[in-house]
């Protein structure tokens, strides 16, 4: 008993210092930069005053708008004519779907100058991975574990949105996921929280920069609230049904980090949290985002999800839904317009205070305000001329897909392409595509403006190799009429690379896919053009982890690049020919088959850790190990880990993990390295995974060259939430391990000490 009562005691003791340490009140100071001064809020309580119910839940709603793309069947009637009404007559608070300064500016001046309050509007759209100038899908931006480059990307993207009208951006998309067969996983930065959380980050200060007023700025809306990735069986909108302490300790994170950092939206989700739907859940919506975490900006939801409620079974009608969802903590409601229709009946009935209401309004204007919005609503129609896919833009839509791109496998070194190559065939349905490579939410980018895989390798190979092509078959088809052109052309080639994958359709919403195999025949094809024995390189596109026995046991060379953007045939002319070392990392692991998922590193022990021993957690039918590990990436060089070094074997729970250890380039050319620092608590009040990311750090290296690199990770961080629920850092040994994969190149051992 003493020894419980003891623990016990100890445990209080550390959870109340871990809450110290974290000192909940100053937590909740950081994460208010969104405050406004005392004479904008008095100018907000002095709007909100002046307002009707019917005109702040005008304020509340947010509608499609623009009729020339509208494609929503609720809005179709919504003509411009009868928008600018909508917008005079304050029933309108926000716009998606708008694009373009004049439009805009005319819309603007509905609001401002026509309109009994002159709100300005707020613009919001999906610039999920670019604008004009697209990017990788940000789970390829995953893959390059650069959050510098990430955050320079979305600093371009708000540039080019901004100038084009958008003030919101419904992004980033920051769902962690670890079923694959989920078609948003392209959108996210895959399974990890600690990866998951940095990319948050990142992103966050890309779009919202260092002044929101500014106009090349825009505000991020962290998005799904919340574990929209943890649907059942990766299909799409499923339920969600997880125990509190994986919602905090996995699903979480990344919204607590971009929260952190600033960002002065969420969206809420369309799935239901353990019976609860995310977009009328009060416990993650208040609770959690506001009484913990003091998030002081506002939440929108999404598509209709206010009013899915009813489907959910969770509200009788619109009007029950509208009094959960805006009692939960969803202020705005996208696109339902039901807010508008009930809010008013309902605060006059005293089923919502009208209290509630006004505290949604005033973090909605208080946003509008920080954006600036009332000082100088107005755009300026020439710049989008002068910041729109600009050399540099391109250019760095370049760096970012290359060093995006996993370099699974390279044989004898057939990769970089050697000179003695002098013809290539280029095979495969997505190598001359333009679309593709756009990705899901490629919003208003275009094709046209694509450099295709054939193009690239054409336009790098110049006069001295020949670059031809045969397509071999459909992405998605059976028919294996063309195998044959495919395999003539090899034969008369001294190398093949086989461009094949997913088309941008097969991933993003409402795209989950029951098998993560390549779609058609692609692997037959590839299974044609191997037997002519000719050496093949295969360049996978793809929006999701996919399972690829066949190729990775038979293929010498495979580089997975994602949907890669504008600038993907010209990054991928830069990896094969060697202007470039590949230097990418897997953000989500690779499985054998689909039966394999769910499979990723945070996994549990179990009882039975799968052994050759049979009775054991595994298949019968399949390795238990994944076909590629979370955190693997080969380069054209290699690299060797020693001296690791901890600091301090017995650390303080208030203490700090410091570490060190000696990356070498034992290659001949220069490369970059990820480098990877992993834990396990060994034993604990609960179950812990088997291994936890806990930092990561790039670093380039000349041949030879060899850099000490150092980690700090504070003892804070290597706690979780116990069967009370309450975030313990708990006494005990942990194992360490250092590399450039999440299989670990060096090992160590530490103790957290009372
Ligand atoms: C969609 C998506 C959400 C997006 C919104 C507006 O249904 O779930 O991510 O931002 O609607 O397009």
């Amino acid at each position: 008993m003493q020894h419980n009562h003891a623990r016990r005691m100890s445990r209080l003791i550390l959870t109340c210092g871990v809450l110290g340490l974290l000192s909940a009140p100053q937590v909740l100071a950081e994460v208010q930069p969104m405050k406004q001064s005392a004479e904008v809020e008095a100018k907000i309580n002095a709007l909100i005053e002046s307002m009707t119910v019917e005109e702040m839940a005008g304020q509340l709603t947010q509608i499609w708008g623009s009729e020339v793309q509208d494609t929503n069947p609720v809005t179709a009637k919504t003509k411009h004519e009868d928008l600018l009404g909508q917008i005079r007559a304050g029933m309108v608070g926000s716009l998606l779907g708008a694009h373009g300064a004049e439009y805009i500016n005319e819309l603007q001046r509905a609001a401002v100058k026509e309109s009994k309050h002159g709100i300005p509007l707020i613009i919001g759209n999906d610039v999920i991975h670019g604008y004009r100038t697209m990017f990788p899908i940000p789970l390829g931006g995953a893959a390059t574990w650069d959050v510098d480059l990430i955050e320079k990307s979305e600093r371009v993207a708000a540039i080019e949105c901004a100038a084009m009208g958008t003030h919101w951006t419904f992004a980033p998309m920051i769902d962690v996921c670890r079923d694959p067969r989920w078609g948003r996983v392209a959108e996210g930065a895959g399974e990890d929280p600690m990866l998951g959380s940095a990319m948050a980050a990142a992103r966050v200060r890309g779009f919202q920069g260092k002044d929101l007023t500014a106009k090349d700025t825009v505000l991020a809306c962290a998005k799904h609230f919340v574990a929209y990735g943890g649907a059942e069986g990766g299909r799409d909108y499923n339920t969600v049904d997880i125990s509190l302490q994986t919602l905090h300790d996995v699903y979480l994170p990344p919204f607590k980090a971009a929260v952190n950092v600033g960002a002065g939206s969420i969206m809420s989700a369309f799935n239901e949290v353990n019976g609860v739907p995310a977009s009328a859940n009060p416990y993650t919506l208040t609770t959690v985002l506001r009484d913990q975490w003091g998030f002081g900006g506002f939440v929108v939801s999404d598509w209709s999800s206010v009013t899915e409620v009813i489907p959910h079974g969770f509200a009788v009608d619109a009007a029950d839904a509208d009094a959960k969802a805006i009692t939960a903590g969803v202020d705005m409601d996208m696109s339902s317009m039901s807010y508008r229709e009930h809010l008013p009946s309902l605060v006059k009935s005293g089923k919502v205070s009208k209290a509630v209401v006004e505290e949604a309004v005033r973090r909605v204007l208080r946003m509008k305000f920080a954006l600036g919005l009332f000082d100088d609503p107005y755009l300026d129609t020439e710049l989008e001329k002068k910041v729109i896919l600009t050399d540099e833009n391109r250019a760095l839509a370049r760096e970012v897909a290359r060093s995006s791109f996993v370099l699974l496998r390279n044989e004898d070194s057939l990769l970089p392409i050697k000179d003695d190559v002098k013809s290539i065939a280029v095979i495969g349905p997505l190598a001359e595509s333009k679309r593709d490579p756009l990705g899901t939410w490629a919003g208003v980018a275009k094709a046209e403006d694509v450099v295709s895989v054939m193009e690239g390798l054409k336009s790098r190979a110049g006069e001295k190799v020949s670059v031809r092509y045969a397509k071999g078959c459909d992405i998605s088809s059976d028919d294996t009429s063309g195998f044959s052109e495919a395999v003539e052309l090899t034969k008369d080639s001294d190398l093949v690379v086989i461009v094949i994958g997913e088309s941008a359709e097969m991933s993003g919403e409402a795209h989950s896919r029951s098998s993560v195999e390549l779609p058609g025949v692609q692997r037959e094809l590839v299974q044609a053009v191997a037997k002519t024995g000719k050496p093949v390189v295969v360049v996978l596109l793809n929006g999701r982890p996919m399972a690829l026995p066949w190729i990775a046991e038979n293929i010498p060379a495979i580089l997975v690049t994602w949907h890669a953007g504008i600038e993907c045939g010209n990054a991928v002319a830069d990896v094969l020919f060697g202007d470039f070392n590949p230097c990418g990392k897997l953000p989500s692991t690779f499985p054998r088959k689909t039966g394999q998922i769910p499979i990723y590193l945070g996994h549990k022990n179990t009882g039975r850790p799968p052994t050759t021993e049979r009775y054991t957690s595994k298949y019968i039918d399949l390795p238990w190990t994944p076909l590629y590990p979370f955190g693997y990436g080969l380069s054209y060089t290699t690299f060797g880990y020693s001296n690791l070094n901890i600091a301090s074997s017995d650390i303080k729970r208030d203490g700090t993990l410091s570490v060190t250890v000696d990356v070498a380039n034992t290659g001949k050319v220069a490369g970059a390295e990820i480098v990877q620092l992993y834990v396990r608590d060994l034993v604990g009040s609960m179950t812990r995974p088997v291994k936890e990311l806990k930092a990561f750090r790039k670093v380039t290296l000349a041949p030879g060259e060899s850099q000490n690199i150092a980690f700090d990770v504070a003892a804070s961080e290597l706690g979780f939430h116990n069967w009370d629920m309450e975030y313990v850092v708990e006494p005990g040994e942990f194992q360490l391990w250092v590399g450039g994969s999440s299989t670990g190149d060096v090992e160590g051992r530490f103790q957290i000490v009372e």
